[in-house]
């Protein structure tokens, strides 16, 4: 069996999704796994050179992960015909812009999402990777969740009968920064101009956790609110956080499925986990987590009557029956990143392209247009 090189340009690898997910639990996580076996009994091992602007950060990182290039010369790195991949997870306003001068060096293109910052130019990339034919691809880690993949199970087992309603709850509290406990994600979130915003961050997540799951999105109503409009930054500084801190969205799926989800770094977390999806079907229901999903059947369900005289008798979260753990769920970010490989190296089967990169922006760009115009709107069918 043959082990074959993978040069893999990596920009932004000094931010927070950057470092954890995709250097250290998924290229670092696979290079000391032996590399990505293809279908022939083959290998691939990716070969990173990190790409950043921090040339101090940039060798502690490598060195420290035995990783033998950094530069901080995008350019010169994406001149090198021997690096076939660019990564892209650095500030989202750059990201387009990256994304097609990698395609313009010949370069295959993966990327965090969102691909944009408008539909426009995320129409525009994806055309542009398509006319290329080289390979691309943006991170939709939610699918890979253990808690999402179990739900997806249900699913397709026919376990809920009819479906007909998904209620998400996604959220935790952000800390102002202001008091004595620092802020636990970067500030540019909450500003505006830096590409901040809970729409843009979630709905993009959103669209592909639906359209997957449930069926294609057809309309969405979103309210979004500032609801913390100062807070304190990295450095101390205070500043005006004048981006949207949470949406509250609900989405008309295809065949009928209602789905409403409360995305908010303003809530405190009284539930299983940081994100649920409570899914009720006429047969069934079933609330997954991150990595749990409990399931309460019909013939399982309580029957309450409302009497505001007596105190509650039923202990409702007693009565749902976790999913075993009948599978290995490995991170989710490097599985996506196992399988681009396998499609860079392969051309094995790939679904999570630009297009479907572009189908995120576009719900986030409605959703805030649903918010300004105080409306529903259609989701228009997208083609590249
Ligand atoms: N898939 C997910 O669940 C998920 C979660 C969080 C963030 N994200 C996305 O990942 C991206 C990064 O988010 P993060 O939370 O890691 O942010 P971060 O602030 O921790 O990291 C941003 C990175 O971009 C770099 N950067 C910033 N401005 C730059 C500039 N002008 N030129 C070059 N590099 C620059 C920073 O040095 C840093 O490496 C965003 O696009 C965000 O939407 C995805």
């Amino acid at each position: 069996m043959a082990t074959r090189r993978l040069g893999l340009i990596m920009n932004g690898v000094t931010g927070r999704m950057g470092y954890n997910q995709h250097l250290v639990r998924s290229i670092v996580a696979i290079r000391q796994a032996g590399g990505v076996t293809l279908a022939n009994g083959d290998r691939v091992m990716p070969d990173p050179i990190l790409v950043g602007r921090n040339a101090a950060k940039l060798e502690a990182m490598a060195r420290q992960h035995d990783i033998a290039r950094w530069t901080t010369d995008l350019d010169a790195a994406l001149a090198d015909p021997n690096d076939e991949v660019f990564f892209d997870s650095a500030t989202t306003q750059l990201r387009a812009g990256l994304v097609g001068r990698a395609l313009d060096a010949g370069k295959h293109v993966y990327c965090e999402k969102p691909v944009a910052e408008s539909l426009q130019v995320a129409l525009a990339l994806a055309r542009k990777a398509k006319a290329s034919g080289l390979k691309h691809g943006v991170v939709q880690d939610k699918l890979f969740l253990p808690g999402l993949r179990k739900l997806k199970l249900l699913i397709e087992s026919g376990y809920f009968g009819r479906i007909l309603s998904v209620r998400g709850e996604f959220g935790y509290w952000v800390f102002e920064g202001d008091w004595g406990m620092p802020a636990q994600r970067p500030s540019w979130n909450y500003r505006k101009t830096d590409g901040g915003g809970i729409i843009l961050d979630m709905l993009c997540h959103w669209r592909y956790v639906l359209d997957n799951l449930f069926g294609p999105v057809r309309a969405v109503s979103c309210l979004g609110a500032n609801h913390v409009p100062e807070r304190v930054d990295e450095q101390g500084e205070t500043y005006r956080a004048d981006a949207d801190d949470a949406a509250y969205a609900t989405f008309e799926i295809e065949g009928g499925i209602v789905a409403h989800i409360n995305s908010s770094w303003c809530v405190r977390v009284r539930r299983d986990d940081l994100v649920t999806f409570q899914v009720d079907g006429t047969h069934g229901s079933a609330v997954a987590g991150l990595t749990s999903c409990v399931t309460q059947h019909r013939v399982n369900t309580p029957k309450p009557v409302w009497n505001p005289d007596m105190p509650q008798t039923i202990d409702f979260f007693g009565t749902w029956e976790a999913l075993p753990d009948n599978l290995i769920y490995e991170n989710g970010f490097k599985l996506q990143w196992e399988d681009f490989i396998r499609h860079v190296a392969e051309d094995a089967p790939w679904k999570f392209d630009l297009l479907e990169g572009a189908k995120g922006v576009q719900l986030a760009e409605l959703g805030l247009k649903s918010w300004a115009e105080r409306r529903w709107l259609d989701v228009p069918e997208l083609e590249v």
